[in-house]
């Protein structure tokens, strides 16, 4: 009798902003074994927010090696591993000695401000319009005027590496001498994990970075010289799951293929099976990110949602448009470092236990207010406060804020979006709330499902890099793993909220420009 073929087991880990995360999937995608550990982010400076990257590596090959031994497996018995990651975080390093210039640079670090500031002032936009005509790019940069309106963003790399290049001399003269890498922190790991021997990165993240245009599926030319950031310094770019190589067996002990790079939103999309032009995914996290698959068409925004790869397997390039919103639970967190509350978990029956916030009005704007507000110097602020005021009302404003912030994006997408929206799904771990679905749900009055499995952008890589395994055979294989929970629907009508909703719009309203 011919023995049965050993289990495959995938592994997908997620280094997100808050928490890194790995789990092991079986084939049936179920998770077998789990680790997570918190990640320390430094503030060095008022607005500054970094990571250091050994304390990342190091948290990162721990959180495998603990996933695999809670599942009772060996890593001879891991087939591959897939890798999501927060967008636009990045690092430099010294290409001949692999050391780090300095930390990571978060997606919420603000020293940027002042140049995105001053690019996105109309002087700025005309100049990328001469040079692009004196370039001949007048084309594509037409296209990319409409496609992301020039916004340029605080979360993103671009400004934040021409801010690297001007004020850390040791990185200038690197780049010069050609001698500098540019990564996000899939390329890191890539570069860690392959001890120096492949560099790169894949669509998804590059894309993410503001640095990457979509149209022709290359490094900008245009931006890279308007922000005078040399070329030679970016990876190559490749697919989302193919082999990227093997991690160095001194590390694991077996060489596990690494088999997918993929952006962690865009990996939480792959991860809710929203393979379709029309499906939407709402992941709410750190933040709160809004997806829409737009198919094979770049979406042109006039409001700023943000045109993004979703993924490209092979032939096959599919694309995003993306509104989001940096806080979300970060003001969770935040109130519960302010002991609000114990454990995050009553914060949905604290919001109930009030009828409603008493007219208190919280400003979700740890890191700015984006899609539609897009005033990255709005404050954060608690408004209406009375002495009648309870901790009750406090985190049922908060809870709010994450809704009101949701309904304001919703609104943004469906006025923009020519294709008819189909499935919304929600994920991440502020989908557990089940207050802010609820009234999600209410507000924008569709269905949301959730899933049984939160972690979205940790099945998205496992799914990605199985595929390339050939764990999983296609995506209607994939379809029938991803298992809903719970459906929310709409049980009061929108309008109930309206008087709340108008008396934070002025809430909103007071708290702009802040710190201009
Ligand atoms: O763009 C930033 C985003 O990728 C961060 O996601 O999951 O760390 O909140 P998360």
């Amino acid at each position: 009798m011919p023995s049965a073929a050993p289990a495959m087991y995938v592994l997908g880990v997620d280094v997100g902003t808050t928490v890194l995360r790995c789990h092991v999937y079986d084939e049936a995608a179920v998770v077998r074994g789990s680790s997570w550990k918190k990640v320390e982010k430094l503030c060095p400076r008022v607005g500054w927010v970094e990571f250091d990257p050994e304390v990342l590596w190091s948290q990162f090959t721990d959180v495998i090696k603990e996933a695999v031994q809670a599942a009772g497996l060996q890593m001879n018995q891991i087939a591959g591993l897939g890798i999501s990651t927060q967008r636009g975080t990045f690092i430099t390093w010294n290409k001949k000695s692999g050391k780090p210039f300095h930390n990571f640079i978060s997606w919420q670090d603000l020293r940027a401000t002042e140049l995105v500031n001053s690019w996105n002032k109309g002087l700025m936009l005309k100049v990328v319009h001469v040079i692009s005509t004196m370039l001949h790019f007048l084309t594509w940069s037409d296209q990319y005027l409409t496609a992301s309106s020039l916004t340029f963003t605080t979360q993103q790399a671009s400004l934040k590496l021409a801010w690297v290049l001007q004020n850390i001399s040791e990185v200038n003269q690197a780049a010069k001498e050609n001698n500098c890498c540019f990564g996000t922190i899939d390329t890191w790991l890539l570069y860690k994990l392959t001890k120096g021997s492949v560099y790169a990165t894949d669509y998804s993240n590059a894309s993410s970075t503001g640095l990457f245009e979509p149209f022709q599926m290359c490094w900008s030319s245009v931006l890279s010289q308007l922000f005078s950031i040399p070329m030679s310094i970016y990876p190559p770019v490749e697919d989302t799951n193919h082999s990227f190589g093997s991690v160095d067996a001194e590390i694991f002990g077996v060489p596990i293929p690494i088999v997918a790079l993929v952006a962690d939103q865009q990996s939480a999309m792959f991860g809710e099976c929203c393979f379709h032009a029309g499906d939407v995914k709402l992941t709410m996290g750190t933040g709160t990110f809004w997806n829409v698959n737009t198919g094979n068409q770049l979406h042109k925004s006039r409001a700023g949602l943000y045109p993004l790869i979703g993924w490209k397997i092979g032939e096959e390039v599919v694309f995003l448009a993306e509104g989001n919103t940096s806080d979300a639970g970060t003001a969770i967190k935040w109130a519960q470092e302010l002991d609000l509350f114990t454990n995050v978990d009553e914060t949905s029956k604290m919001a109930k236990s009030v009828v409603d916030s008493e007219g208190v009005c919280f400003v979700p704007s740890f890191s700015g207010l984006q899609v539609p507000v897009n005033d990255s110097c709005a404050c954060a602020s608690f408004m209406g406060l009375k002495p009648s005021t309870t901790r009750n009302h406090l985190v049922r404003a908060i809870l709010e804020s994450i809704v009101f912030r949701n309904k304001q994006l919703y609104d943004t997408i469906v006025e923009e979006m020519r294709i008819p929206l189909t499935n919304i799904r929600a994920d991440g771990g502020v989908s557990n709330n089940s207050f802010i679905m609820q009234m999600t749900s209410d507000l924008i009055n569709k269905k949301i499902e959730k899933p049984v499995n939160t972690d979205m952008s940790c099945l998205g890589a496992a799914f990605l890099a199985g595929l390339a395994l050939g764990v999983w055979t296609d995506k209607e294989q994939l379809k029938k793993l991803r298992q809903t929970e719970i459906v929310y629907e709409p049980q009061t009508d929108s309008g109930e909220y309206e008087f709340a909703m108008d008396k934070w719009i002025k809430a909103v309203q007071r708290s702009l420009n802040w710190y201009s």
